[in-house]
């Protein structure tokens, strides 16, 4: 297991909690292919599509922040949105790289030295600072 749950940060808004924890999910799921593919035990035909499922997830995650944080006028929106832009271009990079060689073990190193990292750090700072400030104007259900 890459991210375990336990660990991961909640925010002051159930909404993004729930994306989260799906994400962790998805990204685990690909971890975990990516792992067994490198050791010969999973397909290239698995990752690729866990690795799309991901990337979409992703954008998704990032969108919803994004549009809420417009709506509602963030003043830190430039810089959050900064962040998921380098994420994304990352992320880019390593589907092209992926579709270039098709080595698991970019995606299983990648995921693992950044991506992992990363979402921790960014929802520990980031998104907590923006779900208190959506939490003013969005109500969880
Ligand atoms: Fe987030
Ligand atoms: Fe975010």
């Amino acid at each position: 297991m890459l991210i375990r749950k336990e660990d991961f940060p909640k925010v002051a808004l159930s909404k993004m909690n729930d994306i989260h924890s799906n994400e962790i999910d998805i990204v685990n799921r690909l971890y975990e292919a990516a792992v067994n593919c490198v050791e010969g035990k999973e397909t290239i035909e698995n990752v690729d599509l866990l690795l799309k499922e991901f990337l979409q997830d992703v954008r998704e995650h990032f969108s919803f922040e994004q549009e809420l944080m417009e709506k509602y006028g963030f003043f830190a929106y430039p810089m959050h949105k900064g962040e998921h832009d380098n994420v994304l271009r990352e992320l880019a990079s390593i589907e092209k790289l992926w579709n270039d060689k098709k080595n698991p073990e970019t995606i299983k190193e990648y995921l693992e030295r950044y991506f992992a990292p990363w979402i921790i750090n960014h929802v520990q700072t980031m998104d907590t600072v923006t779900a208190m400030f959506l939490s003013n104007f969005v109500h969880a259900e």
